[in-house]
Order: structure tokens, then sequence, then C-alpha cells
């Protein structure tokens, strides 16, 4: 079995607020998130964000092998925390209805809804290539992370 190092989340919470305060480029703001969350994670194969363009989500900045570009409202991991605007812990992505598979080493997933000023606007993609990989603990750290997105964007 594999054995996942832990995150520190409260650190990695005051290191992502230092790493984009007094920023407000969203671009930058995702594409150091997804360095950081990339280079703190264990045993993760794609980091990154979907943004909501059109209705419809496109893909934004990340780390990990090329992605695919449009993903429908409603559809896949991704699609399905925005329709339903909550966070989707999948323990094996090949048992979730309409997966779509980008990486095939991917194997479990985390989806957090990101919202400005109130309105979803997109979702921050974690996968990982073993399954089980996020814990409940992963998803309080994770939306502590976007809450602290949020913010900085909605200044
Ligand atoms: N697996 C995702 C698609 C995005 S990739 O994982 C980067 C999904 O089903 O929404």
């Amino acid at each position: 079995m594999t054995v996942i190092k832990e995150t520190n989340y409260s650190l990695l919470e005051k290191q992502l607020a230092s790493l984009i305060e007094d920023e407000s480029n969203l671009i930058a703001i995702l594409s150091n998130t997804s360095a950081l969350l990339n280079d703190t994670l264990d045993q993760v194969n794609w980091v990154g964000f979907y943004l909501i363009e059109n209705n419809e989500l496109i893909l934004g900045p990340f780390q990990g092998h090329p992605a695919c570009v449009h993903i429908a409202i409603g559809k896949g991991v991704c699609g399905t925390a925005v329709s339903e605007d909550k966070t989707q812990l999948v323990a094996d992505v090949h048992a979730f209805p309409g997966h779509i598979a980008c990486d095939a080493n991917s194997n479990s997933e985390i989806v957090v809804p990101i919202h400005k000023n109130g309105e979803i606007i997109g979702v921050l993609d974690i996968d990982a290539p073993i399954k089980n990989r996020f814990t409940k603990e992963d998803q309080q750290g994770l939306e502590a992370i976007v809450s602290i997105l949020e913010n900085q964007l909605s200044k």
C-alpha cells in the first residue's frame, strides 16, 4: 500500500496567502497556486483549474500532462462540481459515471468549486495516480485553500 505524506494545510494556507497577496491578475494567481499545490501535495499527477466561459468549462492554468480543453457543465467530475456547486471527492474515477479520462494515470480526484463575489467561476481539479488519495481532511484543507483564492479574487 502506498503511504501518503500528509499535507500541512495550515502552513500551505499561509504560503498561498503570502504568494498571492497584492496580486490581482487571475492567470498569475492561478498559475502560482497550481505550482504551489503541485510542489506540496504528495501523490498527485495533475493540479489545475477550469474556468467557466460561455457556459462551459475551459482549461486554465495547470501543472501536469496536457488535458482536455472543453468540459460541458454537468459532465465529468469537474462539470458535476459546477452543476451541483459542491466539492466532488472521488475515491475511484473509474467508478464515477461520465468521468472524463484526460490523463490515463489518474485513479482518484477531488474537484472544488471556486466563486467570485458569490458566483461560481470555475473549479480547482486535482488528480492522483492512486485510488482513495483524498480524505475528508484533504477536502477541508483544499476548501480552505480555495477560500483564500476566492477572497483574493473578490477584492
Ligand atoms: N477527469 C476530469 C477531467 C479533467 S482532467 O482530470 C484534468 C473530469 O472528469 O471532469
